[in-house]
């Protein structure tokens, strides 16, 4: 596979939208439980950038890398995809692809440089033993390494079918834990500020208030801000 290296060229917001709004619908045809995860991600990475003074416009843009974040996924065999045990070296290696499979797809359908980079780098980490490129540090886009931290917490306080959900306090935790290593130690302090200043229920309220006809992430309550 290729990476992207054309710049992308933005089309108006309202086609960015359509297309991304297209593209997670096609997530929620081929896996729920995946479309479900971006849904959420979508809405925590948005209020994390607003927590940390975005822009609207931008944190939306980064809402919709969100939304889309884990599309390569929908080209990985079910058998893959779905097992509810511990994956061989080779079907990892399958599902390590998905970052790029995403970007690609992204790239092909002319989406912002922002969105294409965040959606890119969400599996890289701090101390550069993520994916796919091993980048550290700053040379990780910024969107990248609030999607990772929104990511992540998602991931730790759902089920999956190898294991349980924890709680907020517990993926509060392990994040923590991660700062300077897996995460950036900033994007770190302000999340775990959020979840302090903000009462968790009020994340998982804004998660079920996602308007499902639109796939749009902050109508619900972004409005009047
Ligand atoms: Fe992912």
């Amino acid at each position: 596979m290729i990476l992207p290296t054309l710049e992308a060229t933005p089309g108006t917001r309202r086609h960015t939208r359509r297309v991304i709004y297209e593209l997670a619908e096609s997530i929620r045809e081929r896996d729920q439980v995946t479309y479900d995860h971006c849904r959420r991600v979508a809405i925590y990475v948005n209020r994390l950038a607003r927590f940390m003074g975005w822009p609207r416009a931008a944190a939306r843009e980064l809402a919709l890398a969100g939304l889309v974040h884990d599309l390569g996924k929908t080209w990985v065999h079910n058998e893959v995809l779905l097992k509810p045990a511990a994956l061989s070296q080779s079907e990892r290696e399958m599902i390590e692809k998905h970052p790029v499979t995403a970007a690609q797809l992204l790239w092909a359908f002319d989406m912002p440089d922002t969105i294409l980079d965040a959606v890119l780098c969400h599996h890289e980490r701090w101390d550069g033993r993520g994916y796919p490129k091993g980048l550290s540090g700053e040379a990780i886009p910024l969107g990248a390494r609030l999607l990772s931290v929104a990511d992540v917490f998602d991931v730790i306080t759902t089920p999956r079918p190898y294991k349980a959900a924890m709680s907020v306090e517990a993926a509060r935790e392990r994040i923590r834990e991660g700062a300077g290593t897996a995460f950036d130690t900033g994007v770190v302090e302000a999340f775990t500020q959020m979840l302090d200043e903000q009462p968790a229920f009020l994340l998982w309220a804004q998660a079920r208030a996602f308007d499902e006809a639109t796939h749009d992430p902050w109508a619900a309550h972004d409005s009047g801000e």
